[in-house]
């Protein structure tokens, strides 16, 4: 059969170090991690960066995440602190991201942090993105792999409805294990979770023995990514419902709702972890199968579930 996917490409040894040949040459590859899939680039080069910034249509105040393998190569770039020695070691590689200061010799490209002297840095888990950040001899600015404020990608295939033949090389690691995006954790001043994610704040509390807070107020534009309208299908959501209109998309938890033609399950175990892998899946679906609008029960408010609520409010935002 013929692969109508021309782009995406089984994770070898051979495809691997062609992606490396890409990325060294400032040319963009997209890559599986174990949040969701993102599209990588050289966080060192200017040109690279743009090239991002230009196929997601991202706002240029909106600063990227800069990946790394391990701490070995970061002092170069960022000031560390004890926090974070502690927070690195329980729970990196891993789905949180650090916002740090920068420093003023760091070559990370400028636009890249869209001139802010704060970096967001991560060190992913999933093995493919690893045997990359080893090959190369820079960090990675990695931002999710779909069009600004859209629903992030959790399959390559899904990398390859948001931008088709505009990617040249798509790394096909499977389904990512988690399904949403890191927890970003502010470290420059009070502990602060700006985006909530699978690592949740009752575990940041019992490794760094802090409690961080979490600033609900809307108004504060907390991460510069997280205006309001992001992780949108595109679709008016209604959230915290019973029930939906009979020919309305219905996204439900759990057995207690009949399964039917419109329901689409996040776990029929009312499993939080596995609703999180499936909710950008699901969200994917109900855009493609072009229903004009979307209910969705309750979610428990709760570990992951925190996550979950969090990308439902800005999605139907
Ligand atoms: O799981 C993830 O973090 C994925 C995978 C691919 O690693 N990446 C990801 O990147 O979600 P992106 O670009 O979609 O989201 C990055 C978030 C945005 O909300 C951005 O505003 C915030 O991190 N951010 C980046 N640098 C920041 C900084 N210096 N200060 C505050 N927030 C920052
Ligand atoms: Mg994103």
């Amino acid at each position: 059969m013929k692969n109508i996917y021309s782009n995406i490409f089984k994770v070898n040894n051979k495809n691997l170090y062609t992606a490396v040949k890409y990325l060294k040459k400032n040319e963009l590859v997209a890559v599986p991690t174990e949040t969701v899939y993102g599209l990588a680039g050289n966080a060192y080069s200017d040109k690279s960066i743009k090239k991002i910034f230009d196929l997601k249509k991202r706002p240029r105040k909106n600063p990227l995440i800069i990946h790394y393998n391990n701490r070995k190569n970061l002092e170069k770039d960022v000031e560390i602190n004890k926090k974070f020695l502690r927070l690195y070691k329980y729970f990196c590689p891993g789905p949180l991201t650090f916002i740090l200061k920068k420093r003023r010799s760091s070559k990370i490209s400028k636009i890249a942090t869209s001139n802010l002297n704060t970096v967001a840095v991560r060190f992913p888990k999933n093995r493919t993105i690893k045997g990359i950040l080893k090959k190369v001899k820079f960090p990675l600015a990695i931002p999710s792999a779909n069009k600004s404020s859209g629903i992030s990608p959790v399959s390559a295939k899904d990398v390859n409805d948001e931008f088709g033949k505009k990617i040249k090389i798509i790394l096909d690691g499977g389904r990512c294990r988690i399904g949403l995006e890191s927890t970003v954790l502010d470290l420059t001043k009070k502990l602060n979770i700006l985006r909530p994610g699978i690592i949740s704040s009752g575990e940041i509390k019992k490794a760094i023995k802090l409690n961080p807070s979490f600033s609900k107020n809307q108004k504060i534009i907390r991460s510069p990514g997280l205006i309001k309208k992001h992780y949108s299908p595109g679709i008016p959501m209604k959230l915290n419902q019973k029930s939906a209109k009979s020919n309305c998309a219905f996204i439900i938890l759990g057995k207690k709702y009949k399964k039917e033609k419109n329901t689409f399950n996040l776990s029929r175990n009312a499993n939080l972890n596995e609703a999180a892998r499936n909710l950008y899946k699901i969200l994917r679906e109900i855009k493609k199968k072009k229903y004009k609008k979307i209910y969705v029960v309750r979610i428990p408010n709760r570990g992951i579930g925190i996550a979950i609520n969090d990308r439902l409010k800005h999605a139907a935002s």
